[in-house]
């Protein structure tokens, strides 16, 4: 494993080492016990977009790791002018040991790895959320012991997050079901992917079939960023898809419920999930430190 760019390209048993690490990397800080993998090593990070829990979890973590993380706003670095990202990749090569970018195509991630020396984190494109992903299979791990086998629900839009929840659920045995509002299905990418998995994946319109059962109840906001300017279309065309005490009527009773956050309450999730569930969705964004920690190690650690 080079790169995180998408699930797609690494494979169960890579996600499952990056979990089994992210559990003894959780266990050894609120143990005090050092873990300096990355000392020396610098990691840049491209944000495009706006983020409280990943960048602050990738700056936290690598200072944890005794890394250096260094911030790096694209308005600020010269491909915020139109220097080539190509460009932007050789030179970083050059004075640092890794390299995460949050931005709006998953092309340019990936333009951006093929032109690096160095590993290359996505850190949230329109089409992929891989980070989030691993975190939140972290988290289902911790709150019910394994993946395969499992139910895991997704209502809402068919954005970044359906598509890597999709691949990384699939990947791990679990089944997965998905639920959009007519015209906001998951993008092609992963939905090729589960051609593979027939047998273990249905997408529909119907809440009710969706959550039929679920182990694991996930959502997402309706707008995701860069679509902003389709809100109020958005708020009509998915009235009816949130996480509610109905929509968990239909899951198993011991049935956890995730989202990655921010959340906008009264849309795609009812405050009063939210504030019930609260114990399980920040576990999860906590997971973030751990699971990206993990990555770094797998990625970066080179002695
Ligand atoms: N879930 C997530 O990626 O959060 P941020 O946008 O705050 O980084
Ligand atoms: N789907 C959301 C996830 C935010 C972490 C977005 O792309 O804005």
């Amino acid at each position: 494993m080079k790169h995180l760019l998408t699930l797609l390209d690494i494979s169960e048993q890579d996600i499952i080492d990056i979990l089994n690490l992210a559990d003894q990397l959780k266990y050894e800080l609120k143990h005090g016990i050092a873990h300096n993998h990355l000392r020396g090593k610098t990691l840049g990070m491209i944000f495009q977009k706006s983020s409280t829990r990943t960048r602050v979890s990738f700056e936290a973590g690598m200072v944890q790791l005794g890394g250096y993380p260094l911030f790096l706003s694209a308005s600020d670095l010269q491909m915020g002018r139109g220097e080539p990202i190509q460009d932007t990749a050789r030179t970083l090569s050059r004075y640092i040991d890794g390299i995460m970018i949050r931005t709006f195509s998953q092309e340019e991630v990936e333009n951006l790895a093929r032109y690096s020396e160095i590993p290359v984190i996505n850190g949230l494109t329109d089409l992929f959320h891989p980070c989030q992903v691993l975190a939140d299979l972290m988290t289902v791990r911790e709150f019910k012991g394994k993946l395969a086998g499992l139910n895991l629900c997704y209502i809402g839009d068919g954005n970044n997050m359906a598509n890597s929840l999709i691949i990384g659920g699939l990947k791990t045995g679990m089944n997965v079901s998905v639920a959009t509002p007519p015209g906001y299905e998951p993008d092609a990418a992963a939905l090729d992917f589960a051609k593979g998995y027939a047998d273990r994946f249905t997408l529909g319109h119907d809440i009710e079939q969706a959550a039929s059962g679920a182990d694991v109840v996930v959502t997402d906001v309706w707008a995701s960023m860069g679509k902003e300017a389709e809100k109020e279309k958005r708020k009509k065309d998915f009235l009816g898809y949130q996480v509610n005490k109905r929509t968990l009527s239909f899951a198993k009773n011991d049935a956890i419920v995730l989202h990655c956050l921010p959340a906008h309450r009264g849309e795609e999730i009812s405050e009063e999930t939210f504030e019930e569930r609260a114990n399980e969705i920040f576990e999860e964004a906590e997971n973030r430190l751990h699971v990206q920690k993990a990555v770094l190690v797998k990625l970066m650690h080179t002695e």
